[in-house]
């Protein structure tokens, strides 16, 4: 019999769709769960906490991390992962964008999935969520609603759960695993890309930040502000610890001094609905837009300018855009790969937390 740590189970039938649905002591909870999952993975010492387990992974988008890591993660949990893309079942839509016979009901999806299964995990943002911010979250609430088994965030355009996670296990790791962030300046930053990047990581990483007490400090040119919902929930955990939560426009001013910093591209979302003017999405605009701001690169100078904080990115980084080469593969106080390795770590930790049915 295999003996099941505290941890599978512990949030049994949840789902997981943002991580402030949760309290600060539950994420120090799952953080803890990774550690030891983390460490086991490391001695080799199977966790076969979810044996026979099945998990559905629906991409509207591309992934390399989230996918790899999900899907190897319920592996090593004695589970399995099916890869599911919506163009190669009936398109899981909601109800006024259906198309008979090429399209599927979201809520029919979801209910047929949790007669064969554990868990759904869902990925949607841009272009398949019609370019429009928060439909993509709007599409994973709705497989929430009509799920009977967890359903898992793996990215919408407002919030990337398990990014942050990976990302504050990261933090904690390199500072000696402390009780949280408080005294530790963290930086998220607007780094330039060619490409349109979502809300959901810059987003999700300062509100963990500000849920583990650090200072936080949110640097962007003018127009790339975050949705003011999510401010005003940093600002309450910045309040809540007594620490420190600043908006500045200066990338080398944010620097200065910080213990992390987390340069990062997304898109300003005055060209997107529903925030741009006339209602519709204007993605060539959007680019040109971004291009003033070339200037915003992560440079090995820079850190050093700043004092050499620990690097942060979930990736993939967009070299000689967001970052230069030398930074990425030289930057000695560079967390990049930390950060993708423990997404493996933190996913399995909320699947065993949710997907397992305990009796205790
Ligand atoms: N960080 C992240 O979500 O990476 P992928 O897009 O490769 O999944």
């Amino acid at each position: 019999m295999t003996y099941l740590p505290w941890y599978v189970g512990y949030f049994s039938g949840k789902h997981w769709l943002r991580n402030i649905d949760y309290s600060i002591d539950d994420i120090f909870k799952v953080l803890e769960a990774a550690r030891d999952l983390k460490m086991k993975f490391h001695l080799g010492v199977e966790t076969p906490y979810l044996r026979g387990k099945t998990l559905y992974l629906i991409f509207y988008n591309k992934s390399l991390r989230t996918r790899n890591s999900f899907q190897t993660g319920i592996f090593q949990l004695g589970g399995q992962g099916i890869y599911i893309s919506p163009d190669q079942v009936y398109a899981p839509t909601l109800p006024e964008d259906m198309v008979p016979y090429q399209t599927e009901a979201i809520r029919d999806v979801a209910r047929v999935l949790s007669r064969y299964g554990d868990g759904i995990a869902i990925r949607i943002y841009g272009k398949p969520a019609k370019w429009i911010i928060g439909r993509g979250h709007r599409i994973i609430q709705e497989f929430a609603k009509w799920s009977n088994v967890p359903v898992l965030n793996m990215e919408d355009d407002l919030y990337h759960p398990f990014q942050a996670l990976a990302d504050a296990m990261a933090a904690l790791e390199a500072l000696g695993w402390p009780r949280d962030l408080r005294g530790k300046k963290f930086v998220v930053s607007y780094a330039y890309s060619g490409g349109l990047k979502p809300l959901a990581v810059p987003q999700s990483v300062a509100l963990i930040a500000a849920m583990l007490g650090a200072d936080v400090y949110i640097a962007h040119p003018p127009g790339f502000e975050l949705l003011d919902d999510i401010i005003n929930k940093v600002k309450e955990y910045t309040q809540y610890w007594g620490s420190e939560f600043k908006i500045v426009n200066d990338m080398d001013e944010a620097f200065e001094g910080a213990t992390f910093v987390y340069p990062k591209a997304w898109s300003p979302k005055g060209f997107f609905p529903p925030f741009s003017a006339d209602g519709k999405v204007h993605e060539e605009e959007a680019k040109e837009y971004q291009a003033k701001y070339k200037d915003w690169i992560v440079t090995m100078e820079r850190l050093e300018k700043a004092g050499k904080p620990y690097y942060m990115h979930c990736g993939p980084a967009d070299r000689g855009q967001e970052v230069t080469d030398e930074v990425l593969d030289s930057y000695e106080k560079s967390l990049y790969f930390e950060e993708a390795e423990n997404r493996l770590h933190v996913q399995k930790a909320v699947m065993c937390m949710t997907m397992a049915k305990v009796v205790r």
